[in-house]
């Protein structure tokens, strides 16, 4: 079998598919995607004939339509999927068609403004900015947006959940969590000042709030400090960075924990700390995570405490804004599988983070992510404003003193960690 991808105009004009509509204007999201897929010329040739995708079905999800595509034998899924940004386009181009659901009428009030009311339902849907959102199953599903995700989405109390589950995004239906106790680790990457140390900051916090007797940090921050500077002095931060070198010595140190961890409930018999009734969790919070990786000890620590720190209950999270081959191997990447990532400037570091392309695509809008779990979602972060992180960390503010002093603070005061915290405050 002949296969070969088409990449011009001309190969899918030649082509003229009865089932794709390729004449007369395209007045629909579905009509407008298989016209996109011909004018593309995603196309591939099978046996001396052109095929291109075949719209199998429609269905109306929340806020929005999600058609189901089957490809034709030899059209790659990734092609398609990496130049999301020309669907998206394609159906944004402003037409003299716009769709009009026949809902929108229930709105108007028959009035002598009735008139006025449906010019504006028209004007707002020539100017509303679809978005879309693509994967594949098997099938390509192409999930079509009538309005733009929120732009903020605030943090609050009732987004709290049990266990080791905190807030990732809201996808436009609900909140998705990371359970760490189930996915263990995060990658976080993104573009300066799209909301990395933010979201780091909402998790620090979420899990000050949710567990403040059974979590403890390192906290690496190799942005001089300035990111994790307020939790520096709370009773959960076992330890602190801010320097490549020290860094290096808090992961030796928090590989060392892990080792005594792992040993204690291996030689009880179990096989892990959730078998072992052990509650205790240890985050490991790396930001601007691509200083360390010129390092490759520093490297190889964070792939082993990824790699062993599930069984034992150590968490990696590591932030960069350069994601790299260099900055993100593919060692640490096959040991920390679930990514968040904030918009990126081109598809090759999208790739480098959520092996596809898309993040290059995302709005400039901070807090607007793509959590990649075993699928792709677009969400918007929780916002935790600063002063909000300030009234629930307080209570946990034990020690003014040096860094060495910390672990020895710590130690005598494990009793004390046992006060519950009341965050109905915040
Ligand atoms: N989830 C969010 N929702 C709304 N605004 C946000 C969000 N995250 C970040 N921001 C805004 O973007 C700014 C930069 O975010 P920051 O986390 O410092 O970016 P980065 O660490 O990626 O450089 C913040 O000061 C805040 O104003
Ligand atoms: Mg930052």
């Amino acid at each position: 079998m002949i296969v070969e991808i088409g990449s011009t105009m001309i190969m899918a004009g030649v082509a003229g598919y009865s089932y794709l509509k390729t004449k007369g204007p395209a007045t629909n999201d579905g009509e407008k995607i298989q016209r996109i897929f011909a004018n593309s010329g995603w196309t591939v040739q099978e046996d001396g004939k052109m095929k291109t995708v075949r719209m199998r079905r429609k269905r109306k999800i929340e806020g929005g339509t999600e058609y189901v595509l089957q490809l034709p034998l030899g059209m790659s899924s990734k092609e398609i999927i990496d130049k999301q940004n020309v669907l998206e386009d394609g159906l944004n181009r402003r037409s003299k068609y716009i769709e009009f659901d026949p809902r929108d009428l229930l709105q108007v009030k028959w009035d002598k403004t009735a008139l006025k009311q449906i010019r504006k339902i028209v004007t707002d849907k020539k100017i509303a900015r679809k978005e879309i959102e693509i994967d594949f199953d098997g099938m390509l599903r192409i999930r079509v947006y009538n309005q733009p995700l929120a732009k903020q989405i605030d943090w609050k109390g009732d987004l709290l959940r049990n266990g080791w589950k905190v807030p990732i995004g809201f996808n436009r239906k609900e909140m998705i969590y990371h359970d760490f106790d189930k996915l263990y680790s995060l990658i976080v990457a993104g573009t300066p000042g799209y909301g990395k140390s933010q979201y780091l900051n909402m998790l620090i916090t979420t899990l000050i709030i949710m567990q403040p007797q059974n979590v403890s940090f390192s906290l690496i921050d190799l942005k001089e400090g300035a990111e994790f500077n307020k939790f520096k002095d709370l009773k959960q931060v076992k330890r602190y960075a801010t320097e490549p070198e020290e860094a290096k010595n808090v992961l030796e140190a928090v590989q060392e924990d892990m080792k005594k961890v792992y040993q204690d409930f291996i030689s009880k018999g179990y096989s892990n700390v959730k078998e072992a009734g052990i509650k205790k969790r240890h985050f490991i919070i790396i930001d601007e995570g691509a200083d360390i990786a010129g390092d490759q000890s520093c490297i190889d620590l964070l792939t082993e405490i990824g790699r062993k720190g599930r069984a034992a209950g150590f968490y990696p999270v590591y932030a960069t804004q350069y994601p790299t081959s260099r900055s993100v191997p593919i060692d640490m990447k096959r040991n920390i599988p679930t990514r968040l990532t904030f918009v990126l400037d081109s598809g090759t570091a999208s790739s480098n983070v959520l092996d596809q392309a898309g993040a290059e695509d995302l709005p400039m809008i901070p807090g607007r992510a793509i959590y990649k779990n075993v699928r792709c979602q677009t969400v918007q972060t929780p916002y935790m404003s600063d002063e909000q992180i300030k009234v629930c960390v307080k209570p946990h503010i034990t020690i003014k003193g040096k860094d060495d002093q910390r672990e020895q603070h710590l130690d005598k005061t494990e009793s004390s960690r046992k006060r519950p915290l009341e965050f109905e405050k915040v």
